[in-house]
């Protein structure tokens, strides 16, 4: 069988998450995923199993607290290897926000002052704010502004941005409103053939496939754990090579220990161990849909990538194109996802109502969404849109069905 002839057996899919079997949320279309995605069973299971016996202070020689800590390296372990990097250069910390906040700390001893910083007005803000702040620094911030006729972060553009004194580029793989899909390798390549340390932002990117960090380049690169099917974590990835060197963020005895430099405090021990779940949920989700048990586990994961992106383009895109379609709806990017162009994350507003009336009139009739500004307030900044009402964002991942898709255009029409 080749890889264009399996589809994802939806209703195995959602066999695997309770929120689709309990009461509470079973009779939603859940379209806020972007915001944060249901978890697996087995996730639970293993925040449970952690939580029964083996929740004491990890790594004495007791077998309830030996068992903990075998389990929190386990579950590091599993997500090194499963985006290609070391045991040493990935960290799990609390949130985004915090491990960029963190690493923008420690990044400062690569600036002098009238040093250049680049940033985007497409990213969310956790990727800008603590770059930006280097300008207490002395640091000079430029901004890489997207192209407002097709939403795009153009490299055209960026190439022009670029002097001998840029040290720094922070930019999104995906944006959390606009979807469109960065050539982040594309865009690393520039930044090395510079001596620029780039920093990718795979929040919105990784819950529609987990990315090979070697592959695309980049130095550091981050996804929050609790929107790829996790509890509320996420992950630092940094090359061991900067990471050694980076000024240490943690307790002084522990100077010497990256990555656990650039993590203080840790993350929250019973979430780690459950992260063996999200490992679980996928070999499972692999087994499912494959034969070959001799395949790595990048290999398995590549594959698992492109049956969830079939999955999302198929549901996707009569989405794209009824909203496209219609003149009193705007949308935001691209209007087709092929390729892997783009994420089902899809924004609009609209010219007759308020975001906050569509969104509410799709609560009513049982579909999770939002209208906000997702905290990409430059994004919206740029786009002419109001930052309190916001756009209207359906973000789809592979859970979502074709008949929850189509309810959501019939419930569209209405208004
Ligand atoms: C694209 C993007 N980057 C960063 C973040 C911040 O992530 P965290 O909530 O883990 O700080 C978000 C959160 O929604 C996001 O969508």
């Amino acid at each position: 069988m080749t890889l264009e002839n399996i589809k994802l057996d939806i209703d195995y899919v959602r066999s695997q998450f309770p929120a689709f079997k309990d009461p509470l949320s079973k009779d939603w279309s859940f379209f806020e995923n972007a915001g944060g995605s249901y978890v697996p069973k087995n996730v639970i299971d293993r925040l449970t199993e952690f939580m029964t016996a083996t929740k004491v202070q990890p790594y004495a020689e007791y077998p309830m607290s030996k068992i903990a800590g075998n389990n929190m390296d386990k579950a590091t372990e599993l997500f090194a290897k499963m985006i290609n990097a070391k045991n040493n250069e990935i960290l799990i910390g609390g949130s985004t926000s915090i491990n960029l906040y963190v690493l923008s700390n420690a990044l400062k001893k690569y600036l002098s002052p009238g040093d250049e910083v680049i940033v985007t007005n497409q990213d969310h803000e956790a990727n800008i704010s603590p770059w930006r702040r280097l300008s207490e620094n002395g640091a000079k911030i430029v901004e890489w502004k997207f192209n407002l006729s097709n939403h795009e972060l153009e490299i055209s553009e960026l190439e022009k941005l670029i002097t001998s004194k840029t040290k720094i580029l922070a930019v999104t793989h995906c944006s959390n409103i606009v979807g469109s899909i960065n050539n982040l390798k594309k865009i690393s390549d520039l930044a090395h053939k510079n001596n620029i340390i780039i920093i990718g932002d795979g929040v919105s990117y990784a819950p529609h496939g987990f990315p090979n960090v070697k592959e695309l380049g980049v130095d550091f690169y981050t996804f929050s754990l609790y929107k790829t099917y996790g509890p509320h974590l996420a992950l630092l990835y940094g090359k061991e090579e900067i990471l050694r060197d980076l000024p240490n963020q943690n307790h002084e005895f522990l100077k010497n220990q990256y990555p656990y430099t650039i993590n203080p405090g840790g993350p929250n021990h019973e979430e780690l161990v459950s992260l063996i779940g999200i490992y679980e949920y996928y070999e499972n989700l692999y087994k499912h849909h494959f034969d070959d048990t001799n395949l790595g586990i990048l290999q398995k994961i590549d594959k698992i990538n492109n049956l969830i992106s079939n999955h999302e383009e198929i549901i996707a895109n009569p989405i794209l194109d009824y909203i496209n379609k219609r003149e009193d709806l705007r949308l935001i990017g691209k209007s087709t996802i092929e390729n892997k162009n783009r994420a089902p994350t899809i924004s609009f507003t609209s010219k007759k109502k308020s975001s906050k009336e569509i969104s509410n009139f799709l609560i009513k009739n049982k579909i999770a969404t939002r209208n906000d500004n997702f905290y990409a307030w430059r994004c919206l900044n740029h786009l002419g849109i109001d930052n309190d009402d916001g756009v209207v964002r359906i973000s789809l991942v592979h859970y979502n069905t074709k008949k929850e898709t189509e309810k959501l255009i019939k419930v569209l029409e209405q208004f």
